[in-house]
C-alpha cells in the first residue's frame, strides 16, 4: 500500500512538472508588439512600410479610444457593430489585440515567395497554408495606396473608395488575416461597405469580427476625429439610396465613380478570391498618377483557406 502510495504521488508529480501551470509568469517581459519588416525589402520599401505601420496603429489606436470613451450607445458604433450585448467588449479586444498582441515572427516581406506578384494588380496577399504568419507586399502596393495625412482628400469617402486606400485600414486587413494577431477571431461576414452596414443593422453577431466593419470603422472613426472630414468624408454607399444628407455630392465625387477604377482582389486562406474596385488607382494625385498609368483594370485579391477569394 504504501509502495503503491508513493507512486500514485510520483505520477502526480510527473504530471505536475509536465504542465507547470501554477508557476508565475514573467509579467514585465518584453514582447514584439511591432511587426517584422523582412530583409527582402530594400530600403525605400523598408521606410514606406515603417511609416504604413506607424500609420496603421495610429489608426487603430483611434477606433480603440473612441470605442472605449464612446461606449456602446455611440451611433457610430452601432452604425458598424449594431446593438448585441457582445459587440462592445469584441470590437475593443480586437482592438487592443491588434496593438498588443505578441508579433513575434509575424512577418511582411517584399519578394514574391508564391509568385502571386505577377498576378495583374495584387498588391500583396496573405501566404495562407504556405506560411500563417507571414504577408507579402507587392511593388504595387508602393504606387497607390495613401498614408494617414491624404484622408478625405481629392473626393475620398469612406462609403465610396475601396477600403484599401490607404496604407493604414490596408495593413490592418492584412494584419486581421494572421492567425495570431487575433486568434482567428476576425474573419469576411460581409462583401463590402453596404452590406457591412446591412449586417450591423438586421444581423449584427458577427459585426464585432467581420473585418470590413471593423477597417469601415476605424476608417471613419479616423475620417471624422482626426482628419476632420466630417459628413463631406463619410459620403454613402454606392446602394444606399435612402438618405439625402449633405453627403450625397462627395459620394458623386468619390474617386470609385472614376471609369478607370481597378478591381482589386485577394485569396483567402479558404481559397475564396474576394475583388473589389480599387479607385485608389485612379487617383489624380502626382505621386500615385505616374504608377498608376499602365493599370486600368487590375486585381488584388487572396485565396481564403476553403477555396473563396477576396479582392480588396
Ligand atoms: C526597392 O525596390 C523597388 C521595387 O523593386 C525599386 O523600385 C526601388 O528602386 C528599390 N529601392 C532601392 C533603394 O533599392
Ligand atoms: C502557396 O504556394 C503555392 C506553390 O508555390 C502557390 O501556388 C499558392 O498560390 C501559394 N498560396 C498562397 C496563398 O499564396
Ligand atoms: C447572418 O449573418 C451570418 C454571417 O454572415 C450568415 O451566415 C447568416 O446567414 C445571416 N442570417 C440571416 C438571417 O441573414
Amino acid at each position: 500500500m504504501v509502495a503503491t502510495t508513493l507512486l500514485s504521488a510520483a505520477a502526480l508529480a510527473g504530471i505536475a512538472l509536465a504542465s507547470p501551470i501554477n508557476v508565475a509568469r514573467e509579467l514585465n517581459k518584453n514582447y514584439k508588439t511591432d511587426v517584422t519588416i523582412h530583409e527582402s525589402c530594400n530600403a525605400t520599401q523598408r521606410r514606406m512600410l515603417e511609416k504604413a505601420f506607424a500609420d496603421t496603429f495610429e489608426v487603430a489606436t483611434v477606433a480603440q479610444e473612441y470605442v472605449a470613451k464612446n461606449g456602446p450607445e455611440d451611433p457610430v458604433f452601432q452604425k458598424y457593430f449594431g446593438k448585441e450585448k457582445a459587440a462592445f467588449a469584441t470590437v475593443l479586444g480586437v482592438w487592443e489585440s491588434l496593438l498588443t498582441s505578441d508579433k513575434e515572427n509575424v512577418i511582411f516581406r517584399c519578394d514574391n515567395p508564391d509568385g502571386n506578384c505577377g498576378q495583374v494588380g495584387w498588391r500583396g496577399h496573405w501566404r495562407g497554408d504556405n506560411a500563417t504568419q507571414e504577408t507579402v507586399i507587392c511593388d504595387a502596393s508602393y504606387t497607390d495606396r495613401y498614408y494617414n495625412e491624404y484622408f478625405c482628400m481629392n473626393g475620398y469617402t469612406v462609403a465610396g473608395s475601396p477600403l484599401g486606400t490607404h496604407w493604414s485600414i490596408d495593413l490592418i486587413h492584412r494584419m486581421f488575416h494572421v492567425p495570431s494577431v487575433t486568434n482567428e477571431l476576425v474573419g469576411h461576414y460581409s462583401e463590402d461597405y453596404a452590406s457591412a452596414l446591412e449586417l450591423a443593422e438586421h444581423n449584427a453577431t458577427y459585426s464585432p469580427m467581420d473585418s470590413d466593419a471593423l477597417q469601415a470603422f476605424a476608417a471613419h472613426v479616423y475620417a471624422v476625429e482626426v482628419a476632420g472630414g466630417g459628413d463631406a468624408c463619410i459620403g454613402q454607399p454606392a446602394e444606399s439610396h435612402d438618405h439625402s444628407s449633405s453627403a450625397a455630392p462627395a459620394s458623386s465625387a468619390a474617386p470609385a465613380a472614376t471609369s478607370s477604377a481597378a478591381e482589386a482582389c485577394h485569396t483567402h486562406a479558404d481559397g475564396a478570391v474576394h475583388c473589389e474596385s480599387d479607385s485608389a488607382a485612379s487617383s489624380t494625385t502626382a505621386a500615385a498618377a505616374a504608377a498608376q498609368t499602365s493599370a486600368a483594370v487590375s486585381q488584388d485579391c487572396h485565396t481564403h483557406a476553403d477555396g473563396t477569394v477576396h479582392c480588396v
